[in-house]
């Protein structure tokens, strides 16, 4: 068969295969329910979503709702600040689950490297995972720093670490310790937020071989061997933003897009947590 959004994935640390493509809900609001349902009409099988985006209900409403097999879905979400702790990382991970109307979630992640509680509620994560509630555990916001810290403490290393990546900001220092250590990197905002689908190095990459903006950047992050998360309310853009598996970038747009690299940051920056 070949490669396409449902068929492509990275295999983590715990064994679990992630679909290298999901879809990111962050800020979806009232249409979480009909993206969802748009992406997995359109072969998508993974979701990312969180607790703080308070629509966890609405992803749980369109699992529930189509005729995907659980097994073939990965669902992800994540630990938010104010629940760290180890009695309160579990607390939240039955509210999580409860909201989603799931019995297990394939990802669960620390969203932020909240300090104090951290190591603490890794722990609770680490309960989690051996007793297969969650069947991998992560880290989301931890550079290399974080993850230093981390892998002193932690009986089982994170299988992933979801952090800002685009040819735009590459956290080299980041991503090389974590390819070291076995860790799947996530990108997260893949597509600048849509600050940089403009950038005239990116039309001349799209417009040579007839993909979009958002086509480059994304087959840039396949290439480099990310699993990326792209935010899309619109079935056009969800459909055009899975259609990465019929060209190839050559390593000359590689080079090319590396070059890119200016620390554009569009979120949150973890550089500044101690
Ligand atoms: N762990 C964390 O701390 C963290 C932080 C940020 C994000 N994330 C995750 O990563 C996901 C993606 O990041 P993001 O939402 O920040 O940004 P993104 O995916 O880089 O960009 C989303 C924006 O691009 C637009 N867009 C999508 N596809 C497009 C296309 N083909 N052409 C033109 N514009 C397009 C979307 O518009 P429409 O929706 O209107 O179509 C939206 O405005 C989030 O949803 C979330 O799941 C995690």
């Amino acid at each position: 068969m070949s490669e396409d959004v449902k068929s492509t994935f990275v295999t983590l640390n715990s064994g679990a295969k992630i679909p290298q493509v999901g879809l990111g809900v962050w800020q979806s609001g009232g249409k979480t329910k009909s993206a969802v349902a748009a992406a997995l009409a359109a072969g998508y099988r993974h979701v990312d979503t969180a607790a703080v985006y308070g629509n966890e209900p609405q992803v749980g409403a369109a699992i529930a709702e189509s005729d995907v097999p659980r097994e073939q879905l990965f669902v992800t979400s994540k630990l938010w600040n104010k629940d760290h702790g180890y009695d309160a990382a579990l607390r939240a991970f039955d509210a999580t689950l409860a909201r989603l109307k799931l019995e297990y979630l394939d990802l669960f992640l620390i969203h932020w490297p909240v300090p104090g509680l951290r190591l603490e509620s890794w722990r609770a994560l680490e309960k989690l995972y051996a007793e297969k509630r969650a069947r991998s555990i992560g880290v989301s916001n931890f550079l290399a720093p974080h993850l230093r810290e981390l892998q002193g403490a932690a009986q089982v290393l994170p299988a992933a670490n979801q952090i800002e990546l685009s040819p735009f900001l590459q956290r080299r220092e980041t991503v090389a310790l974590c390819q070291q250590l076995g860790i799947a990197l996530e990108a997260y905002s893949p597509l600048t937020r849509g600050q940089r689908l403009g950038h005239t190095s990116i039309a001349a990459i799209a417009q040579r071989t007839g993909k979009s903006p958002a086509q480059v950047m994304l087959r840039w992050g396949l290439q480099r061997g990310f699993v990326i998360l792209p935010k899309s309310v619109t079935p056009a853009r969800i459909e055009e933003n899975a259609a990465l598996f019929d060209f190839t970038l050559t390593e000359a747009d590689i080079q090319a897009l590396d070059s890119l690299e200016e620390g554009l940051v569009t979120g949150w920056d973890p550089a500044t947590q101690d």
